[in-house]
């Protein structure tokens, strides 16, 4: 692929590690990938392999403790950690805002961004994800599946050119699972969005273009 034109995230030599009781655990070493805008990503391994804190490097959230993770602009190198406004991410635990409606935790990131109409939009995003009906309601008002729909309405309304979803049909039933990756892929193709997902399920991993495996502290395509 010519990749003068695209704008992807590479990972290089990229590692990560705790302390804990004075002892460094890695969880992963030298991890060479790229994600590329308008293309779809799977993250697939067993529980504790290190997903979510893959995702969290990936995205420009947390730093990594080695190696670097650079985001390519028609062949020119940034930070990653400066693209920050084109990226939504999908929290494992939601992270959604206790006081704040569902609509107004949507809104949040239009209003952030000065954006006018950011409660016509909210609203519109919230029914995309079958919320039409609990707009008003506060987190602990919603189930945890109405929360997990609160949080990608919230990572999708501002149109991100990269989606980093950590478990995004986690808590939700077949139906709604299928209708929220149908939406989280659609987005990718309608936007030319990349999209990243974190996932248990073979049945949505299997929908993503590229599919990588952490295991053992490595990194395999599939
Ligand atoms: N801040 C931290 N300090 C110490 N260890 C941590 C920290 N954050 C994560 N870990 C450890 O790193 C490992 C990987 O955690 P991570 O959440 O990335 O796994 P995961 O693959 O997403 O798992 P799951 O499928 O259960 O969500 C776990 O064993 C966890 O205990
Ligand atoms: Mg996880």
């Amino acid at each position: 692929m010519n990749r003068a034109h695209t704008t992807y995230i590479n990972l290089d030599q990229v590692g990560h590690s705790f302390a804990v009781n004075n002892e460094k655990i890695y969880l992963f070493k030298d991890l060479n990938l790229s994600i590329s805008q308008g293309q779809s990503h799977a993250i697939i391994g067993p529980s504790g392999a290190g997903k979510s804190s893959l995702l969290m490097l990936m995205s420009g959230l947390e730093p990594p403790k080695d190696g670097q993770v650079q985001i390519y602009v028609h062949g020119i190198d940034h930070e990653i950690s400066q693209f920050r406004e084109s990226i939504g991410f999908i929290f494992q635990q939601f992270h959604l805002l206790p006081e704040l409606t569902a609509l107004s935790n949507v809104a949040l990131p239009l209003k952030l961004r000065g954006i006018k109409n950011a409660e016509d939009q909210a609203e519109y995003w919230l029914k995309k994800v079958g919320l039409s009906h609990r707009l008003t309601h506060k987190p602990n008002q919603l189930s945890g599946g109405e929360q997990q729909r609160v949080a990608i309405a919230r990572a999708l309304v501002f149109k991100p050119k990269f989606i980093f979803a950590d478990e995004p049909t986690g808590n939700l039933d077949g139906k709604s699972a299928s209708d929220v990756a149908d939406l989280l892929f659609a987005c990718c193709h309608e936007n030319g969005a990349g999209l990243v997902v974190v996932t248990h399920s073979e049945e949505l991993a299997q929908r993503a273009q590229h599919v990588f495996a952490l295991r053992n502290g490595e990194c395999h395509v599939c």
